[in-house]
């Protein structure tokens, strides 16, 4: 009863600082790529989540599913692409509208919690729905490492890149894992055996030591790409040099959802263990005609935001301009009043009244006020206020409006 539930976090104010920095850089982005921000439910149906994310995936094993007092299925989202893109045919824009959307918010997976994986997590995501060609997908992963150059990781990242293809390519390219796979099956390990039954494509992201080998060998989608898909991604590549933005094609990112074809990519990091990606996508141009829209293509990405804080480490909750340290009993109101003339001015500031001097000074210290402010009942009367500045140590007496212009830094 004591601790959050396994795999949750209370992100108290040192740990949510460096995820306020995130988001704020996540904003500033959005802004300049014209995204705008939706909020939506945490739950959908579970029929949402079953055709959007593919049988046999991870993520639609480690739903949160649940029925309600109606017998209802609901499950909380294990993601935000497919509930986005419900909302977009919901309000009626799969009739050849474009959208650019963008979400920040929980995310849900029954999981084996570890650093950096969680069963309650945060994601950022950014959706472009109607955009069709390979310079939106550039356009987007412009967008991530624009992004995560204003946190200053983007140096420490890399962004790897492959493409699926489009239907035909994976169909082909399917039937050769399956000829290929079935010829070693048994060397193949027991997760592995059960996926070429239920999803053979998902062998690919085998971690058992034991499959290791066989991938090295197995066919890869590029080699039976169609025209068209091939061009796709030539054409993403380019416009990735074109714009300076480096990359490593993996022929075998796969990615953990069924709703990609063409451009896959995930930005990974050496700095986390085992949990690398910290910001991942694709293309999904059959999503919107799967969960009953018109057809629309659409590309997107989504970033691990506890991951991305973590990155940043832990900060100073918030920065303390001035304590306010009235030294006499019964100048409560006076304390306020100051401290409301600092506020209005735009300072952040902390009332400190309990305590003697040196604990209130010691309290002002700890946090990391620039500057004290203090008066006792003569000096309240005459309006001269003693102002420290805490981290040079100088004093002087002034009045308030002296030491407010000072603590403007005016
Ligand atoms: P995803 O790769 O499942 O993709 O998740 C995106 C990011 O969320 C990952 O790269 C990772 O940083 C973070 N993440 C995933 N699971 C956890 C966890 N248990 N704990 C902490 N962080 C986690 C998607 O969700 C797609 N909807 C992305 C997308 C958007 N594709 C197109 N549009």
């Amino acid at each position: 009863m004591s601790q959050p539930p396994k795999g949750t976090r209370d992100l108290l104010p040192e740990i949510w600082a460096p995820y306020q920095r995130v988001l704020e850089a996540f904003e500033a982005s959005l802004t300049e790529y014209n995204y705008n921000m939706v909020e939506l439910p945490l739950f959908e149906s579970t029929q949402v989540y079953a055709r959007s994310l593919g049988e046999g995936t991870d993520i639609s094993k480690e739903m949160y599913t649940f029925e309600d007092r109606n017998g209802d299925s609901f499950s909380l989202r294990p993601e935000g692409t497919a509930g986005l893109v419900r909302a977009y045919i919901s309000a009626g824009l799969s009739q050849h509208k474009a959208a650019k959307w963008a979400y920040a918010g929980p995310m849900f997976r029954y999981e084996r919690p570890q650093k950096g994986r969680y069963r309650q997590f945060y994601q950022l995501g950014v959706e472009a729905l109607g955009y069709a060609s390979a310079s939106d997908d550039v356009e987007v992963l412009d967008l991530a490492h624009r992004f995560l150059s204003r946190l200053g990781l983007a140096g420490g990242l890399t962004l790897e890149i492959n493409s699926l293809g489009d239907e035909p390519s994976r169909k082909s390219h399917l039937q050769a894992l399956v000829d290929y796979f079935s010829g070693c099956k048994d060397q193949l390990s027991q997760e592995s055996q059960t996926r070429l039954k239920i999803n053979p494509l998902r062998i690919l992201d085998s971690k058992q030591q034991e499959d290791q080998a066989l991938l090295e060998k197995a066919p890869v989608i590029q080699d039976y790409f169609t025209p068209a898909a091939k061009e796709h991604f030539d054409q993403v590549l380019k416009g990735l040099t074109e714009l300076g933005l480096p990359y490593t094609v993996n022929p075998r990112l796969v990615r953990g959802l069924d709703y990609y074809h063409h451009t896959v990519f995930e930005f990974t990091t050496r700095d986390l263990g085992s949990q690398n990606a910290v910001l991942s996508g694709g293309r999904y141009d059959g999503l919107v005609e799967v969960l009953g829209g018109k057809p629309t293509p659409a590309v997107g990405w989504a970033a691990g935001w506890d991951r991305l804080a973590l990155l940043l480490g832990p900060e100073e909750a918030r920065s303390l301009r001035c304590a306010v340290l009235p030294l006499d009993k019964g100048l409560e109101l006076k304390a306020l009043k100051v401290a409301q003339r600092l506020r209005r001015a735009g300072q952040s500031v902390e009332i400190i009244s309990s305590g003697n001097m040196s604990k209130k000074l010691k309290r002002a210290n700890s946090l990391g006020a620039q500057y004290a402010l203090m008066f006792g009942t003569e000096e309240a009367q005459s309006d001269q206020i003693l102002l420290k500045n805490l981290k040079s140590g100088e004093q002087k007496t002034l009045t308030l409006e002296e030491a407010a212009q000072e603590i403007a830094g005016e």
